[in-house]
């Protein structure tokens, strides 16, 4: 399977100019399985009011954005998970679609919402969902979803080989930490993370690209630079994700132990 990250700086509120540089980038490369694009790639991400969302976000499935993934997606005869504004009525949520050849495929909602997201978005009311492509277990996770062990460990005991992590990250932890998703769960890792510096008035904010992709035995496969334009694609072995042992005597999921683990499920 040949899996990666494509790694932009969105421009606030241009969601043609976004899917242009993402079609322009998706060109230099010959196909993949799946390819994953960062957290809302259709519009930026320093809001300042929920007019400025309602100019960009779309339904979904059937808007623009989408619609041009599609396109991307058959062009290449590959999937894409990418970020996306997304509204339903007057409420807005922060998504990731699935697409592929076939067209629509799925979305998730992100559950955690970082900062002031919370003054603009809804919180995920959806589930932390398995999709198949091309046999490979895909979940979806979104940026802030990272520093909850339980999102990608739930995902995980539903059977995920890839996690497709679209990010725009402004503190410099996660790169590291989803080495140990990657460890504790044995599955890879795609974060793909946007760069640049984003200016709406008084609020500024850093992006640091370091797109990444992660495998069940700790290693990175790939690293984008820090503010570069690029598309990496690897290939992966689905035996090593399904593996779950980690010494002869060591079964990570069965070793686990949740009757001691109560707490982890109390509201
Ligand atoms: C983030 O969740 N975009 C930090």
């Amino acid at each position: 399977m040949k899996v990666g990250f494509l790694q932009f700086g969105p421009n606030l509120l241009q969601v043609e100019e976004n899917i242009d540089t993402i079609s322009k980038i998706i060109s230099s490369v010959k196909n993949f399985d799946l390819l994953v694009i960062p957290e809302l790639a259709n519009s930026g991400y320093v809001f300042t009011k929920k007019e400025e969302l309602a100019q960009v976000a779309e339904e979904i499935p059937g808007g623009y954005f989408v619609e041009k993934l599609v396109e991307l997606a058959k062009q290449k005869d590959g999937y894409i998970v990418s970020g996306i504004c997304e509204k339903q009525g007057d409420v807005f949520f922060n998504s990731s679609v699935l697409v592929g050849p076939e067209g629509y495929v799925g979305k998730y909602r992100k559950i955690h919402l970082f900062d002031r997201e919370k003054l603009f978005f809804q919180p995920g009311d959806g589930d932390f969902e398995i999709f198949d492509v091309r046999g490979m277990k895909v979940g979806i996770l979104i940026c802030w979803d990272w520093i909850f062990p339980e999102a990608t460990r739930s995902l995980a005991l539903k059977g995920m080989d890839v996690l497709a992590h679209s990010t725009n990250l402004v503190l410099s932890y996660c790169q590291t930490v989803m080495i140990a998703r990657s460890i504790e769960n044995r599955i890879y890792a795609i974060t793909s993370n946007r760069t640049g510096l984003e200016k709406n008035g008084e609020f500024t904010l850093h992006f640091k690209g370091q797109s990444q992709v992660t495998s069940p035995d700790a290693k990175r496969l790939a690293q984008a630079g820090e503010d570069t334009e690029e598309i990496q694609i690897v290939d992966i072995d689905l035996e090593k994700s399904r593996n779950k042992w980690l010494s002869d005597n060591n079964h990570i999921f069965e070793d686990r132990r949740p009757e001691k683990y109560n707490t982890l499920i109390e509201e």
